[in-house]
């Protein structure tokens, strides 16, 4: 069976839409905010990762929210630009539409809540009221593109003849494609088959419309549930990058890829993604907000194709097939690694960012992170991928009011900690020493004592980006004032720095929240 998509065109019944929401449903968890630089760099990389359609924001959100979706949909060729809307927002979905206007092809993806618990107590609308708002998002929307999506919130926890019904209403309104989510990550893989096989069944025009699958993980069976969610006759795939989002997050892309592929026996069904690329898009994420898979996470994570054990490393000896069901480089590792060292020029290093998806920079920031370069080159042994990856977008954050300029330390087992820091504040250089318990508390007293500032540390957590004693340390600095939440990174050699730099970052990032208009609180 073939049917003719908007977007896409004829396509086969085996094939399958990659459906990213790491920009939306994963950017809006605690933590994982991008800037707009940021969104770019993740849009255009997911759309050289084969994905099929970027759901890039919420633009009625805020007016950030709406610049990046803009921006992407300008910019990003070669996957469709979706906006989030809510079927009965105000002007919500006029403002998507605006979002995407100059998308090469855009989707307005609207929703409404269709449980009982839902309509009840979140919305307090009568189930009929809700139908009306379907009928009336989608017309609105199919207005402004001819590719919809229409989403049930807490779809899985939605009585059957209802949700027939609201599907029904969505079809005829003008939506081209349907998703049922687990919004609450209750659903089993059993239900979720159900869920789908029997809107194929009963809802008229459902032969006409691509049914979607969005898992979330509250009980670890976000991918199960995608995968028994394409048994059931879905035919796109809702997901993330290392399965950020709300909560316990969304089904991971990573994962339900490379189960499609590596049990195609069971999953016969067919994809536009290269998954040799999908480590880098891991990495691309974790640099970008901070945060490191855990090491156990399959197929990205550091240990997923570890062999510790005498056993398993003597079968892989004789033959990888033992214990490796899948081929690291098939994801993206590679055995050799080591890129660069002291006496690469600036044309390898601007050849190798090229590489690593950062594009042709301009010569004034390819000049300063060229010499972050030498200097780590001459201080670290070997330099990595992942060194040049956390090096550069350290050196991005770098261009804000508050600039760090230099840092000098002691510490040991003797006397307390102390720091002498300086930084320089719109332009006026500025020196500070402290004293603390640690150096790296010394280092965030003198930043206190050189910008006096009110912000709470809610959280500090570093990691090494590769091995070994001369890593470079990555560091996450949280901080909070008046309930807003901002987070900053830095990378470094030296650990002390890689603090600094993140709590300065978190700081720029504060003062700009501080001069933006808070968006209104939006109710679904
Ligand atoms: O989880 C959910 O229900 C959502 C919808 C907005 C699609 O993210
Ligand atoms: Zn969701």
């Amino acid at each position: 069976m073939t049917f003719v998509h908007p977007s896409f065109g004829q396509i086969d019944d085996s094939r399958t839409i990659i459906f990213d929401t790491t920009l939306r449903d994963g950017e809006q968890s605690p933590g994982f905010s991008m800037n707009l630089e940021e969104k770019l760099r993740m849009a255009e990389a997911l759309a050289d990762l084969g994905v099929d359609v970027i759901e890039a924001g919420f633009p009625v959100a805020s007016k950030g929210d709406f610049e990046s979706v803009s921006e992407i949909a300008r910019i990003v060729r070669g996957a469709v630009v979706c906006a989030l809307a809510r079927s009965g927002g105000r002007n919500d979905i006029q403002v998507a539409g605006e979002a995407i206007a100059h998308a090469e092809r855009g989707r307005i993806h609207n929703f409404i809540s269709t449980s009982p618990l839902h309509m009840k107590y979140k919305l307090r609308m009568e189930p009929e009221t809700v139908l009306e708002i379907i009928t009336e998002g989608n017309k609105a929307a199919r207005n402004l593109t001819d590719d919809v999506e229409w989403s049930a919130e807490d779809g899985s926890r939605t009585e059957p003849d209802f949700l027939c019904r609201c599907v029904e209403a969505a079809i005829k309104a003008g939506a081209t494609t349907i998703n049922i989510p687990d919004t609450v990550g209750y659903a089993t893989p059993e239900d979720m088959e159900k869920i789908f096989a029997m809107l194929k069944a009963r809802v008229p025009g459902a032969d006409s419309v691509i049914f979607s699958a969005h898992n979330h993980n509250d009980l670890g069976l976000g991918v199960a549930n995608t995968l028994a969610s394409l048994r059931g006759g879905a035919r796109q795939i809702e997901c993330t990058i290392n399965g950020i989002g709300e909560r316990a997050g969304n089904a991971a892309l990573e994962e339900i890829v490379m189960a499609i592929r590596t049990r195609n026996d069971q999953y016969p069904y067919t994809n536009r993604i290269v998954t040799e690329k999908l480590l880098r898009l891991s990495r691309m994420l974790a640099t970008i907000t901070g945060f490191d898979v855990q090491p156990n996470k399959a197929i990205v994570g550091r240990n997923a194709f570890a062999h510790e054990s005498g056993i398993h490393q003597d079968g892989i000896l004789k033959n990888a097939a033992t214990y490796e069901i899948m081929t690291p480089e098939s994801v993206g590792w590679s055995k050799t690694s080591l890129v660069m060292g002291k006496h690469s020029g600036r044309a390898a290093f601007r050849d190798k960012l090229v590489a690593l998806g950062y594009g042709e920079m301009a010569d004034d920031r390819l000049n300063d992170a060229f010499a972050r370069f030498k200097d780590l080159a001459d201080r670290k042994k070997v330099v990595y991928d992942e060194d040049i990856v956390a090096l550069v977008d350290d050196e991005a954050r770098d261009h804000a009011r508050i600039r760090f300029h230099g840092l000098e330390v002691s510490s040991g087992s003797k006397r307390p900690a102390e720091a002498t820091l300086e930084i320089e504040v719109d332009g006026e250089m500025i020196e500070a020493s402290a004293t603390g318990n640690g150096p790296v508390d010394a280092a965030f007293h003198a930043i206190r004592s050189a910008f006096p500032h009110d912000a709470r540390l809610a959280l500090y957590s570093v990691g090494a980006v590769t091995e070994g004693t001369d890593a470079q340390a990555r560091t996450t600095v949280r901080l909070e004032e008046d309930g807003r939440l901002v987070d900053g990174q830095g990378a470094d050699a030296d650990t002390v720095v890689s603090a600094v730099r993140a709590y300065l970052h978190a700081l720029n990032k504060l003062l700009v929240k501080r001069t933006r208009a808070e968006p209104e609180a939006l109710e679904a």
